[in-house]
């Protein structure tokens, strides 16, 4: 039998912790006089800290030393891990678990592809961390989605070939991620977000592990 790997993302496929992303990041940019929406959150989603509070700045084009950029991740940081202290197995997103035990089941390999540094922390306070095979997240990686590090390293440490792994992803740099990675993906949410997707679903709850088989396998 072909070895074969999925590789997910955390938050926003497993967990849904892009709402207190987002009130942290609010937070800060209520601190600094930073217009900040929803809408502008979603080019947040996926990508690292330190280059999510680039992103938040260079909305009203603020300047700030490189001590002061530190400070504020630090202080998003510890609003945001405040936000999330009290997650338990009842916050998992419909059809998750099930998905990754049957998949599990199913001799396919596990792994974890988060840009997240509190990513273990998070899988931990869901009871979820003994279903991997591996752990990827932002303290492993240097460079951030879209570049494909996260994944590759995934799949390298799953010693599965990368063209035989798929990768479950609700941002935009994480479909892009997948891509330039030469994975096939499948984006969770909004179908005008993940276009690049080789298939969009609206949650983990609305796809079978045979439908996902069935997309890695068609080599087209
Ligand atoms: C990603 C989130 O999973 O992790 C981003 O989608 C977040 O919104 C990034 O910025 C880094 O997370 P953390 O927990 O290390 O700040
Ligand atoms: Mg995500």
């Amino acid at each position: 039998m072909i070895n074969k790997g999925f590789i997910f993302d955390l938050d926003g496929v497993i967990v849904d912790t892009a709402k207190f992303h987002y009130i942290a990041w609010k937070r800060l940019a209520n601190e600094l006089g930073i217009n900040f929406t929803e809408e502008d959150n979603e080019q947040l989603k996926g990508v690292s800290r330190m280059q999510s509070l680039e992103i938040l700045l260079g909305l009203e084009d603020v300047q700030k030393s490189e001590s002061e950029k530190l400070q504020f991740a630090k202080q998003k940081n510890d609003w945001y891990v405040d936000l999330i202290g009290n997650l338990t197995p009842k916050d998992i997103m419909p059809g998750a678990e099930d998905f990754i035990n049957e998949a599990s089941k199913r001799s396919i390999k596990i792994a974890l592809g988060s840009a997240s540094k509190n990513a273990l922390f998070i899988l931990n306070k869901l009871k979820l961390n003994h279903l991997f095979d591996a752990r990827i997240d932002g303290n492993q990686v240097a460079k951030a989605k879209p570049d494909p590090e996260v994944f590759l390293k995934g799949a390298e440490a799953l010693g599965v070939p990368k063209e035989n792994c798929l990768v479950f992803e609700d941002a935009q740099a994480g479909i892009e991620a997948a891509i330039n990675g030469g994975m096939k993906c499948i984006g969770l949410g909004n179908t005008d977000i993940l276009a690049k997707a080789n298939l969009i679903v609206s949650g983990m709850d609305k796809i079978t592990v045979s439908q996902a088989l069935e997309l890695l396998d068609n080599k087209k």
